[in-house]
């Protein structure tokens, strides 16, 4: 299956992912996890990444569409994907279509997940992630790790995300209404749509996902 994964920053979609990925058996690809990887190795694509995160603002199209396209080859597309964070913007969706239509590919579904603004600074503010892989995501009161600050998928440090400030979190939020939510609209406009409310308990938010996506691919 080919889905994408939309929703307010601290919706839950990275958690999500994990577990939709899993049971679906297909790659996880997160433009955001690639830009966090990158910037702690130091690359080139780190540091272009980074003053437009940090101020909340999207990574211009030309480096986040690259990105994405490598690493949807790497993870043989045909196979399926589950892509989270992207595309974020109507330019990086028709840039998506052409990449899928030249290997003659589809999406199956869009999965929008829909959680109130007061909500999803609950859940940005208490977050904390690993350092070694930043898909080990927690939080200080819904999921918290067995030993505070250490991840325990694999013993990392958890840390939070310097783009969590609350001012940047508006900043995020402003640009997910302006930007990203006419992609829905867009994908709408194809069929692919599944809204689903995701205020609820992690595991009953990924059953609502399945349920959802059941028949579509
Ligand atoms: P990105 O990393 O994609 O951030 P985001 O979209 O803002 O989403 P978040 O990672 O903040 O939230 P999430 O929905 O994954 O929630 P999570 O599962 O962590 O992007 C960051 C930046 O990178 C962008 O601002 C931009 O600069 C750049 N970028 C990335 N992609 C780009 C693109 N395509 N184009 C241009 N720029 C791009 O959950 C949040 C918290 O809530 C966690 O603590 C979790 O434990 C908790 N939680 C999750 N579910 C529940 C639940 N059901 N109940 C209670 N708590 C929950
Ligand atoms: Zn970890």
């Amino acid at each position: 299956m080919r889905i994408v994964l939309v929703g307010p920053p601290g919706a839950g979609k990275g958690t999500q992912a994990a577990f939709l990925a899993q049971n679906l058996s297909i790659p996880h690809i997160s433009t955001g996890d690639l830009f966090r990887a990158n910037i702690s190795q130091g690359t080139e694509l780190g540091k272009q990444a980074k003053a437009y995160m940090d101020a909340g603002n999207l990574v211009p199209d030309e480096v986040t569409v690259g990105m994405a396209k490598d690493r949807m080859e790497q993870a043989d597309a045909e196979n399926g994907f589950l892509l989270d964070g992207f595309p974020r913007n109507v330019a990086q969706a028709e840039a998506l279509d052409a990449i899928l239509e030249q290997k003659s590919l589809k999406l199956d579904a869009v999965l929008d997940l829909e959680v109130p603004e007061d909500e999803v600074v609950k859940r940005i503010a208490g977050r904390r992630i690993c350092r070694s892989n930043g898909a080990h995501v927690y939080h200080v009161v819904y999921n918290q790790p067995e030993t505070e600050g250490v991840c325990d998928v694999c013993g990392g440090e958890l840390y939070q995300r310097e783009d969590d400030s609350e001012e940047t979190v508006r900043k995020r939020l402003e640009v997910y209404h302006t930007e990203t939510e006419p992609i829905i609209d867009y994908y709408k406009a194809q069929g692919l749509v599944a809204t689903i409310s995701a205020l609820a308990k992690v595991d009953e938010v990924t059953e609502r996902a399945m349920r959802a996506l059941q028949g579509r691919g």
